[in-house]
């Protein structure tokens, strides 16, 4: 069984989405001190505070993804050093990244697996920039997620990413690869994340 961390110091990168996405897709359980629609979208959602969260025996959880909300209280210390994943998603823009910057770098004192999502990027620069500005602390992986639809569309639905493709067959190539498209789509980005996180964590 294993715990993942969504954190960051900022709010508005896209943790929960992720933090929903990746529970569903890895069959985990939520916890998260973040009164949010999580519990809507994913039943298996325990809200309580990140002081609560790290009282728990860590051992003796399921599969678990923690949703961190917007801010950092009493626990974050303990509950990182204690997860086995820690995923940081980050926007590349210059307020956010500074911020992000001191992010990863108390973190990284925690907890040595941690990887970087770069979440809504709107150009191939944004993802480099990102990989560039971390290129000094010791990063497990770095995934790329563009600026997309997708996750507000399905949580409005009160669904996850695959069940919302799930509901229409047209959703899927439209959010897949189109003909001579040369980017990479939406879903072979999700794809590449949860596939690694998948085998992280051997589900
Ligand atoms: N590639 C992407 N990855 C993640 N979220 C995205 C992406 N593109 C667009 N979004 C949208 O960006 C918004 C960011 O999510 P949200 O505000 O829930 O982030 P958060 O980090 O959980 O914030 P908070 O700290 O306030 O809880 C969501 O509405 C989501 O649909
Ligand atoms: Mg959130």
């Amino acid at each position: 069984m294993s715990v993942i961390a969504v954190i960051n110091r900022k709010g508005g990168l896209g943790k929960t989405p992720i933090a929903i996405n990746t529970a569903k897709a890895t069959n985990s359980i939520i916890l998260t001190n973040d009164d949010d629609v999580v519990e809507v979208v994913h039943k298996n959602t325990k809200v309580m505070s990140l002081k609560e969260i790290s009282e728990l025996d860590f051992g003796s959880l399921p599969n678990t993804v923690i949703d961190f909300g917007g801010f950092i209280e009493a626990g974050t210390t303990s509950i990182i050093e204690r997860c086995d994943l820690v995923v940081v998603p980050v926007v590349n823009n210059i307020s956010s990244l500074k911020r992000s910057v001191n992010a990863v770098d108390e973190l990284s004192q925690l907890n040595k697996n941690i990887i970087i999502v770069a979440t809504m990027t709107t150009n191939k620069a944004d993802f480099e920039n990102i990989k560039k500005v971390f290129k000094d602390f010791n990063i497990k992986a770095f995934f790329e997620l563009k600026k997309t639809e997708l996750f507000n569309n399905s949580l409005n639905k009160g669904l996850g990413i695959e069940e919302y493709l799930n509901s229409m067959p047209i959703l899927r190539s439209a959010y897949g690869k189109k003909k001579n498209q040369k980017t990479e789509s939406i879903l072979e980005q999700w794809d590449k994340y949860i596939t690694y996180i998948k085998n992280e964590i051997g589900e």
